[in-house]
């Protein structure tokens, strides 16, 4: 036996998992009707062609990191953790506390994990699939053990509320998973896509080195986020149909091998436009969009989070998450339960 294979023998190779997972949903619903009264809009209009009826808002004395810090007590005390085991915080957002520090740094202070290295990433609404393979990565090459990522979005304050055509689509929420390794299950494959051509079709114009604030961007309202509704749904559905079948492949699988997919939710129309076309049976497919709206970053973790406590997925079964979001970004995994 060569030193090299001892050393593999002694150190079999890690394989992530997530074990333990959390959510944080502000209090206040609004619901279409209160948009009624807000904008020229309807309750009918915003269900079918979004399939939304209500989303969360964070209460104005909350922040970003309010959100994510409620939801990673929650992911830790589900995980059997200490505060002081987690070795690293990731947080995905796009709707940071402030442009710089980190949040994931604010989030630290405030659980006071003081042995955790920490940074973000903005994958907008792929974060959780970007985080979670990032974390995978530290995970199995045995750098980290216990990796806490957490997915939040505070989108409210960045919308435009007199602007119909994005104002009825986004939410406030924050979802958190402590990923480690694991003996059984775990992350089987995982796929990420971008475009940047295709940056300027979900937008947040203003703040940056591009237009830093001045009266002008907060007369012309360009800290507000933009989106180019159509081309963004085309792109969806597009790019989501690839995701899946690509991480399909990576893993050696099929649809019929997977018990639950967990779409970005976004638009139930994209969401059925995904699932005809990548021909899987809808009741395999788990959509809570109808409550909460799309939470961008942390949409797909909420997902899980209600899937598994609904019973949707269980110890064995293999899920597919697959989401899409600006720059444009994209990320697929499966996972075995
Ligand atoms: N209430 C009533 N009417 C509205 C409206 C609202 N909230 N928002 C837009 N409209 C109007 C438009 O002004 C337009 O009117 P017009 O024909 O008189 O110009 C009409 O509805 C159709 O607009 P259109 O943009 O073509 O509708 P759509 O079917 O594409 O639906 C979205 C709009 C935004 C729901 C859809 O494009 C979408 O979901 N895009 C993807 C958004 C997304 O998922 N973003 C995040 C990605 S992670």
């Amino acid at each position: 036996m060569t030193a090299k294979s001892k050393i593999a023998k002694k150190n079999p190779k890690k394989v992530a998992g997530i074990i333990g997972l959390g959510i944080y949903l502000p209090k206040k619903v609004l619901t279409n009707s209160d948009l009624e009264k807000m904008v020229d809009t309807s309750d009918e209009w915003i269900r079918t062609r979004t399939g939304i009826s209500e989303r969360r808002i964070a209460d104005e004395k909350e922040v970003t990191s309010d959100l994510a810090a409620n939801a990673a007590r929650m992911a830790l005390r589900d995980a059997k953790l200490e505060v002081e085991d987690v070795e690293l915080i990731i947080v995905a957002t796009i709707s940071p506390d402030v442009p710089f520090p980190a949040t994931s740094c604010i989030v630290q202070a405030k659980l006071g994990a003081k042995n955790a290295a920490c940074f973000d990433i903005n994958a907008a609404c792929s974060g959780f699939i970007h985080e979670l393979t990032i974390a995978q990565q530290f995970v199995e090459s045995g750098m980290y053990k216990n990796v806490l990522v957490i997915g939040v979005e505070l989108l409210s304050r960045f919308i435009d509320w007199k602007d119909r055509s994005t104002c009825v689509l986004f939410g406030d929420g924050a979802g958190a998973a402590v990923v480690a390794p694991v003996t059984t299950g775990g992350i089987i494959a995982s796929y990420l896509g971008a475009d940047g051509t295709k940056s300027g079709l979900l937008i947040c114009p203003a703040g940056g080195s591009l237009h830093p604030a001045s009266h002008k961007t907060v007369t012309e309202g360009l800290h507000f986020l933009k989106m180019q509704g159509n081309d963004v749904f085309k792109n969806a559905v597009r790019v989501m149909t690839g995701a899946t079948a690509k991480v399909l492949q990576k893993a050696g699988l099929t649809t019929k091998d997977i018990d639950c997919v967990i779409p970005h939710q976004a638009n139930i129309r994209i969401i059925e436009a995904i699932v005809e076309r990548v021909g899987i049976p809808s009741e395999k497919v788990f959509v809570n969009v109808d409550r909460y709206g799309n939470m961008s970053a942390a949409s797909a973790i909420v997902a899980l989070y209600e899937a598994v406590k609904e019973g949707r997925v269980k110890k064995g079964d293999k899920v597919l998450l697959v989401a899409f979001g600006s720059g444009l970004v994209w990320g697929s995994c499966v996972i075995e339960w």
